[in-house]
């Protein structure tokens, strides 16, 4: 009795499971493994019927086992089914391949706007006969400013806050606030004539603000030869600005004051938005600030080794981020030191 129990309870699990095999569906191989492992697996629900098998009452055990082999070679052949459609379609997507579809398109970076402006700016007077010259962002006192005609204490120097460097043997280190201390390295160490630019970083112990920045960048310029005037130094000026802003820019000189020029000026170009009409970017006046510049004072010529009763020249220094925010009308400078890419991205074009 209870053996017949078993063989019907039996019987109708394996037409369960044989109704079961015949309906599996998986697509992926991962998926179809699964599926064999619920079956035929160690703890597989056929496996279990073979175990159960063992136990079945011998007059049973021919019919029993015959269903059951038909189960088995059900499910074997269905997983096998199913694995060889899963490799056909892999092999098809393979073959379906286009070797000679275009790549996909690759997001590529883009030069920063500054540096941008600082190579327009050095070609612009390379194309002159001007060599690029470079010096340290650590500087000294004396490069900064005592070659460059700021007496110790004297109150030009609060012009340029200054960051300097803590050293309990040397007090006079400091970051440098702009480059004309190249200017100074230049004069020690080059020979005369000299036609120089120096591009570089620059710090000042300012808050930031739309306006300003505690590290920016310059470009100085240095020109010392014998009879060098002040009519030089403005058509110099002037073709630079025609060949950065557009022929048709014009420039005014205001007189100003620098330690290291004497006479001093500060040069604007005519509004490249408005043309000189008035506009809210040159604020109404027709004209953009864009450089200091001067004739080298005597004493900065003496201070280097310079006889400046034979030698004369001009200098000139300009903001970087100054040139570019006029050249693209950024109006606020901290976009050039937050890197957002969506910023840098509107620059992909230039150049
Ligand atoms: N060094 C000045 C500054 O950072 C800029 C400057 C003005 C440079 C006049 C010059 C110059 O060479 O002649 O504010």
């Amino acid at each position: 009795m209870r053996l017949q129990n078993r063989k019907e309870m039996n019987l109708s699990k394996i037409d369960e499971l044989l109704e079961k095999v015949s309906n599996l569906y998986a697509e992926k191989e991962q998926d179809i493994e699964e599926l064999r492992v619920k079956l035929l697996g160690k703890k597989g629900e056929i496996t279990a019927l073979f175990d159960e098998f063992r136990t079945v009452a011998p007059e049973y055990k021919r019919e029993f086992g015959q269903k059951l082999n038909v189960l088995k070679n059900a499910a074997l052949s269905k997983i096998e089914e199913l694995k060889a459609k899963a490799e056909e379609r892999g092999s098809s997507e393979k073959a379906s391949f286009d070797l000679t579809k275009p790549g996909d398109k690759m997001d590529m970076g883009s030069r920063h706007p500054i540096s941008i402006t600082r190579q327009e700016i050095l070609s612009i007077f390379k194309k002159f006969g001007y060599s690029v010259a470079e010096g340290p962002e650590i500087e000294d006192d004396w490069h900064v400013f005592g070659a460059l005609n700021f007496p110790p204490e004297h109150p030009a120097r609060d012009m340029q806050d200054t960051f300097f460097i803590n050293n309990q043997s040397d007090n006079n280190i400091l970051l440098r606030t702009h480059t004309s201390s190249v200017q100074v390295r230049t004069m020690e160490s080059m020979g005369l004539p000299i036609r120089v630019v120096c591009p570089g970083r620059v710090f000042r112990n300012e808050a930031i603000s739309a306006r300003a920045h505690c590290i920016f960048h310059q470009v100085e310029g240095l020109y010392i030869d014998k009879n060098v005037s002040f009519a030089d130094l403005k058509q110099a000026v002037l073709l630079f600005a025609q060949e950065m802003f557009g022929a048709d820019t014009q420039i005014r000189m205001r007189p100003s004051y620098f330690p290291f020029t004497e006479p001093s000026a500060e040069v604007d170009v005519s509004c490249n938005i408005c043309k000189g009409k008035g506009c809210n970017i040159c604020k109404g006046t027709g004209w953009l600030e864009i450089m200091g510049c001067g004739m080298v004072d005597p004493n900065v010529l003496k201070a280097s080794g310079i006889d400046p009763e034979v030698y004369s020249g001009f200098a000139f220094g300009m903001g970087i981020e100054r040139i570019a925010m006029l050249k693209w009308q950024v109006k606020d400078l901290r976009h050039y030191f937050e890197n957002d890419v969506r910023f840098l991205k509107e620059f992909e074009t230039v150049i």
